[in-house]
């Protein structure tokens, strides 16, 4: 979940290195580093905290390093080690002769550093990356490419890398196994990257290595070859992100700047997906032959954070509409606890960057298990759309915030699509289909409704600003938006919020409620909602302020609550995104009236590569 880039070609590296990490910023962010080739050698430079901090450090007496033209740069997430100076990426082994950068875990890190101290290997570190520097130097023989890749083969776990060496100049290094490695491929120069959105600027052709792919890049020389030292040929695709759509375009954050895209976001989900006159959803990604469909015993939905909220839409939209046992499931409780899934289940991955280590994880064990295992991913060529070989693509376009908005509302739109697409394929009528396809497609422009109470959230928010504990209860479809809420809430503003299920509050939380601790309460008309008013009355005679989220015209819904945001007629299943929209842009505000770093939460990563 860190970042990597590297440039090799015949323009200065800083800028395009110091520009990459700022696009990479969002995947971590406790430590930033840089190492460029020289007439001196390889020269290093790191510091502790933001890019910024970074480019301090690159002052004016460094004009020797701007003419550099190779180098590779990280922006680092901690896994092993705190975020110090001496633990941030590059790290150099034998004497800085190799230096390298990494993202993922060496597994096997400390049978390697004690081989390696006992052939008098020095650590300055305590990084598993350090181990691996050290370990190419090693192997080290007059060629990058063999040293690597023998380094390679004797570790276990996961790497995405860079790497460079002092005896060969312009020579770059790249490999990944379980973190993505991306290249750039430019006119006459090359930009690698962990994540597209650091290359767009220079160039859109990209190729996406595979696991146990390594790479000799010489400026616009690229061979591919596997640990096997055998060729290894991967086409360029074309990134069709536009270099805009990863900039802030004008808001305060990105987080902000994306809960506006949603309706553009899913309306891009939608496109080309609905048969209005068949009333069905076309996800070819997700087709079965008939065998399979009438084998099929249950979907099972796994993902992690918000991506497993949206999965719960899933699961309910599923059981309700096609008549298909459906299961959420949080991807690392599946891989670990030995789950009876067959070849008669059809497994949904969800993940926003296809590359979430559990959710990734889920997918193996899913597949080593026979099932049909589909991935409903956002970012394209990102690893579980690969391995799972079949799925849909969100297209909601990259998703830079670290907590997710518009991933979470294309996926329920998607799965909401799925469920239409299974429950056609079954018992539902053609013109029930019809009307369920009008429901998806008004999605976005509910969500346009919503958006354009943002000044009257704002002021909302005001009043629970000072809190320092609150809770959101919902249920039936309402539950999952409880839960997504309370995850915005916490993640950004730092106040304590747990979502539950409305009639759950009965059974421990409602012990906490006290003037000081209010209760978001999704009131939706439709079934249920007397019954939340229910619990609303509870919370409120122990002296909770409530906020209710309320549809429009509902009076009684209105006057049952302390405040309210109301929110578009609809029915429940279609509530959920506007009512989502809704309590994001809540948790946008108390946390901007709070001073928040709000696109970069302490903490947190936007991918979370390990486990
Ligand atoms: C991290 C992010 C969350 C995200 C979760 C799953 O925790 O901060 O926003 O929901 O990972 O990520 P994925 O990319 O698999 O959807």
């Amino acid at each position: 979940m860190c970042g990597i880039v590297a440039y090799t070609g015949p323009n200065p590296a800083i800028p395009v290195l110091l520009n990459g990490l700022k696009r990479l910023e969002y995947r971590g962010y406790d430590s930033a580093g840089i190492a460029v080739e020289g007439a001196d050698g390889i020269s290093i430079r790191k510091s502790e905290g933001k890019v910024s901090e970074l480019v301090g450090l690159l002052g004016e007496d460094e004009a020797s390093l701007k003419s550099s033209t190779c180098g590779i740069a990280h922006t680092r997430w901690a896994t092993h080690g705190p975020p110090t100076t001496v633990n941030a990426h590059p790290h150099a082994g034998g004497k800085n002769g190799i230096v390298l950068v990494h993202n993922g875990i060496i597994e096997n890190h400390r049978a390697l550093r004690t081989t390696l101290e006992g052939k008098g290997y020095v650590f300055v570190s305590e990084t598993d990356t350090e181990v691996l520097a050290h370990l190419v130097d090693s192997l080290y023989a007059g060629d990058l490419l063999e040293a690597v890749t023998t380094a390679l083969k004797e570790v276990h776990g996961t790497y995405g890398i860079a790497c460079l060496s002092d005896q060969e100049p312009g020579v770059l290094l790249v490999a990944r196994r379980g973190s993505p490695i991306v290249i750039g491929v430019g006119a006459d120069e090359t930009i690698v990257a962990s994540d597209a959105s650091a290359i767009i600027k220079h160039t859109r052709q990209a190729i996406y290595l595979d696991d146990n792919d390594i790479a000799k890049i010489t400026g616009k020389e690229i061979d591919i070859r596997s640990l096997n030292n055998m060729p290894v040929s991967r086409k360029p695709a074309e990134i069709d992100w536009s270099a805009d759509a990863a900039e802030k375009g004008g808001y305060e954050h990105y987080m902000l700047k994306e809960i506006f895209e949603q309706p553009e976001a899913i309306r891009n989900t939608l496109r080309g997906r609905m048969d209005p006159e068949r009333g069905t959803a076309l996800l070819s990604g997700l087709d079965l032959t008939p065998r399979e469909l009438a084998d099929l015993y249950r979907l099972l939905i796994v993902g992690c954070g918000t991506s497993m909220n949206a999965g719960l839409v899933g699961e309910y939209a599923m059981e309700d509409f096609a008549g298909v046992l459906a299961e959420v499931e949080q991807a690392a409780e599946f891989r670990y606890r030995n789950p009876i899934v067959g070849s008669r289940d059809l497994v949904i991955a969800i993940s926003q960057s296809g590359e979430t280590a559990d959710t990734l994880a889920a997918v193996r064990e899913a597949m080593d298990k026979g099932a049909l295992v589909a991935g409903l991913v956002n970012v394209v060529g990102s690893t579980i759309a690969r391995e799972t070989g079949r799925g849909v693509y969100l297209h909601a376009g990259p998703e830079i915030s670290v907590a997710s908005t518009k991933a979470f509302t294309s996926q329920v739109s998607v799965l909401l699509m799925t469920a239409l697409k299974f429950a056609r394929s079954r018992r539902m009528s053609v013109e029930q289909g019809r009307q369920f396809v009008r429901e998806i497609e008004s999605i976005p422009s509910l969500v346009e409704q919503v958006l354009a109470k943002n000044d009257e959230i704002a002021k909302i928010a005001e009043k629970y600003v000072e809190q320092t504990s609150a809770f959101f209860i919902g249920r039936g479809y309402m539950y999952p938006v409880a839960l997504e809420g309370a995850l915005k809430l916490k993640e950004i503003s730092y106040i304590h919020a747990e979502g539950y299920h409305a009639a759950e509050l009965k059974h421990g939380p409602i012990a906490l409620l006290e003037a000081s601790v209010p209760v978001i309460a999704l009131c939706n008309d439709g079934p249920g909602k007397d019954k939340t008013l229910g619990n609303v009355a509870e919370c409120r005679a122990r002296d909770s302020r409530v906020l209710g989220i309320v549809t429009e015209g509902d009076e009684e819904a209105m006057a049952a609550v302390d405040d309210y945001i109301s929110v578009p007629a609809c029915p429940l299943h279609i509530a959920v995104v506007p009512s989502t929209v809704a309590l994001q842009l809540l948790s946008y505000h108390i946390a901007r009236l709070r001073g928040c770093p709000i696109d970069q939460p302490r903490n947190l990563a936007k991918s979370v590569t390990v486990e």
